[in-house]
């Protein structure tokens, strides 16, 4: 389990220089709007991922004025993490001295789950985000998931690169969707199998949130119409895919549909409802994970108050900390978290002020 013991970060946003020992239970980070709260919990992300949750770029990351964001971190393991950003750059990651060339090794060794203002586009956005919420759970708990989506990007790439030629190039066409379609099922079951597991911890904990809730149904959809083999519909859709220029089935089209009745839940919930949902969502994520490979994940939890009452404020901090990870938590108002309640948990508290801790 990743117990971040030390971590520091330098430049990033407007954080000049940050070195604090964070607790293995609760980390309060508390601070006024704009002091660096959210600017901690992204520093974290990128070491985890490598991307940020807020930026697509780099730049913005990079503090003004500076060349160079960088952030570290050593678990109470002794495993360390370095990661470097600079403008115009590659960015630099090494795992315990050593220069990384990709993600892979980190983002096992620390996994890390986020619940902030941007968790409602798993409701309210496009499938993207929920593929991307079944990918970190595959890509954890099943070895293969990566290679295999990896193996399905690429031939996604080359059949979409022939389809654009203007004719049909059928042999060649050929072979790319009979890899595609191999890998393909590989990751339509790896998903759906992540989902199954989910499911079931996820009513779980929304139903100590919201009491049962009957109407809600969550259904994992893979990408193209049950009872068919990708292989066939690929052949068969040769002609429309070249009219658009793209794959139009495939596991790049798979999603997660959740309904409240008939209609979506985003058109069905309030905010606080759908906050819930999601937290449900992640939580049921880091319980599977500590599940299937005995590993925890570190929660960043930005402004968790935000659009919950008091007792469903309480009913999150429950699960959270019943799941036993490292959590770092912000909040404008150290108190609304009522943390103290909550028995022996180890609890640090970071007051922020202008990119610096100053208590
Ligand atoms: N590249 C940058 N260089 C310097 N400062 C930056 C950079 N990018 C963002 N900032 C500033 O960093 C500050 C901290 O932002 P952050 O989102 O971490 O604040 P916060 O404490 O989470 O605030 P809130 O309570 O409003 O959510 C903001 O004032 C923002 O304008
Ligand atoms: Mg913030």
């Amino acid at each position: 389990m990743p117990i971040i013991d030390q971590l520091q970060i330098t430049s990033f946003r407007n954080l000049a220089e940050i070195n604090i020992a964070p607790s293995g239970g609760v980390n309060l980070i508390y601070g006024g709007n704009g002091s660096g709260k959210t600017s901690i919990l992204e520093a974290l992300h990128v070491l985890s991922s490598g991307k940020s949750f807020r930026s697509a770029l780099v730049d913005p990351l990079i503090k003004d004025g500076d060349s160079v964001a960088t952030v570290y971190a050593s678990t109470s393991q002794g495993v360390k993490f370095g990661l470097s950003k600079s403008r115009n750059k590659r960015s630099q990651l090494r795992l315990n001295g050593k220069n990384e060339g990709n993600w892979e090794q980190v983002a096992r060794a620390l996994p890390a789950l986020v619940i902030d203002s941007g968790a409602f586009s798993l409701l309210e956005g496009g499938p993207k985000a929920r593929r991307r919420f079944l990918d970190w759970g595959a890509f954890h708990v099943e070895p293969t998931f990566l290679d295999n989506w990896r193996r399905a990007a690429k031939c996604l790439a080359n059949r979409n690169r022939l389809l654009k030629r203007g004719f049909l190039m059928n042999e060649e066409l050929r072979a790319w969707d009979v890899e595609l379609s191999i890998a393909s099922d590989l990751i339509d079951r790896a998903r759906a199998a992540y989902f199954k597991k989910l499911l079931p911890l996820f009513e779980k904990t929304y139903s100590k949130f919201v009491g049962v809730h009957s109407d809600l149904k969550l259904e994992y959809k893979r990408g193209w119409p049950a009872k068919h083999q990708l292989e066939d519909l690929l052949m068969t859709n040769r002609e429309l895919d070249a009219k658009y220029g793209s794959t139009q089935v495939g596991p790049h089209r798979s999603d997660i549909d959740v309904r409240v009745g008939n209609r979506k839940a985003s058109e069905s919930l309030s905010r606080g409802q759908e906050k819930l949902l999601v937290c449900a969502l992640k939580i049921a994520q880091g319980e599977l994970l500590s599940g299937v490979v005995n590993r925890r994940c570190l929660y960043l939890v930005d402004d968790l108050p935000a659009e919950l009452d008091s007792s469903n404020r309480q009913r999150v901090m429950k699960c959270l900390l019943t799941l036993g990870s490292q959590l770092f938590l912000t909040s404008v108002e150290p108190k609304a978290l009522a943390i103290s309640e909550f028995g022996d948990t180890e609890i640090a508290r970071f007051h922020v002020e202008r990119g610096t801790i100053v208590s």
